[in-house]
């Protein structure tokens, strides 16, 4: 049976990644795409997904959205992705334009018209936060939130506590956990390690020898360099794909569980930390209260382990 999916990205060098496997999935019908402000500017997100769908042969319609954060300024990561958000490979501009309907409006319209639709989101929650904000009744329509943000209980990629699309718009990011839609956070953390395509994996997908298979190594290059300053880890991880391989293919992730899960916004040190009861504390009155987030029921399924050569034999079978 075909499931539909709504994909809400600010489409760089991963992300870009995710698009192709969702697009190549012989299940899934993408109804739209929503580009948010992030990794790059919102145009350029637009430009690079649209790129992307033409290098799968896609015909998918793709939404400008919000073109920054919802109260901080924006701060792109063109260092990591490059200027572009495709590592700089001067590919040509694409020839398809996007939609003139905003794509929070698309959203909403989206979700209405396709009750039990799968939404999955890799970037800032800017335009889905503003959509549930706008037209709450569609949470109970959607089946699935798939969100790759957020580190549980772990290091960030952006601060030592926070993951970049948390990061980025804190306030979107807890509007969209404490709005009761079906969050399932696949954290930065997933991505790491084991679960980054490695140099042998990356010498695989170039003998794979399709166009697609090129493009993924060759647009996360600068990706793969800025890691390496990061955190001296050699390879390309991916998180935007584990993501859509967990939406994809939920028994990807062999161990999850509910938690109440809340994010920092009024802290400078930790803003966009997601914090997560592990242990069920927060409605625990015993504990005299220390602890007062809003949230003291379960409201986010977190992911805290995939299975690793699964997801990567997902990646290739979109490659070939
Ligand atoms: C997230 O931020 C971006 O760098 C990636 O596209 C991914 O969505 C990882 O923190
Ligand atoms: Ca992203």
């Amino acid at each position: 049976m075909t499931r539909t999916f709504l994909i809400d990205t600010d489409t760089a060098s991963d992300d870009a990644v995710a698009l192709i496997m969702a697009l190549r999935a012989p299940d899934v019908d993408v109804k739209a795409i929503t580009i948010v402000s992030g990794n790059v500017s919102v145009d350029k997100g637009t430009r690079n997904a649209l790129y992307t769908l033409e290098l799968c042969g896609a015909n998918v319609p793709v939404y400008r959205g919000a073109d920054r954060p919802l109260l901080r300024e924006p701060a792109n990561a063109e260092w990591f992705h490059g200027i572009d958000g495709l590592g700089d490979q001067n590919y040509p501009p694409p020839e398809g334009r996007p939609e003139t309907t905003h794509a929070v409006d698309a959203i909403i319209e989206t979700i209405l018209a396709n009750p039990g639709i799968v939404v999955v989101t890799l970037g800032p929650l800017t335009n889905l936060a503003l959509a549930v904000s706008r037209a709450p009744e569609i949470v109970p329509l959607v089946s699935r939130c798939v969100v790759m943000g957020g580190a549980a209980c772990t290091v960030g990629n952006t601060t030592p506590a926070a993951e970049f699309n948390i990061w980025y718009d804190p306030e979107a990011a807890r509007i969209v956990f404490l709005s009761g839609l079906p969050v399932e956070m696949v954290g930065w953390e997933l991505c790491r390690f084991d679960a980054v395509i490695n140099p042998d994996n990356i010498a695989h997908v170039r003998s794979l020898n399709t166009t697609l298979a090129d493009f993924v190594i060759d647009c996360n290059a600068r990706a793969m360099q800025a890691a390496f300053e990061q955190s001296r880890e050699i390879g390309i991880a991916l998180p935007d794909p584990v993501a859509m391989a967990v939406a994809l293919d939920p028994t990807i992730c062999t161990r999850s569980s509910k938690h109440a899960v809340d994010v920092e916004t009024q802290s400078e040190l930790t803003r966009g930390m997601t914090v997560v009861d592990q242990l069920g504390v927060s409605g625990d009155s015993r504990n005299g209260r220390l602890w007062k987030p809003v949230i003291e029921r379960s409201n986010v399924t977190v992911c805290w382990e995939i299975n690793v050569p699964r997801w990567k034999e997902m990646l290739y079978d979109a490659l070939v």
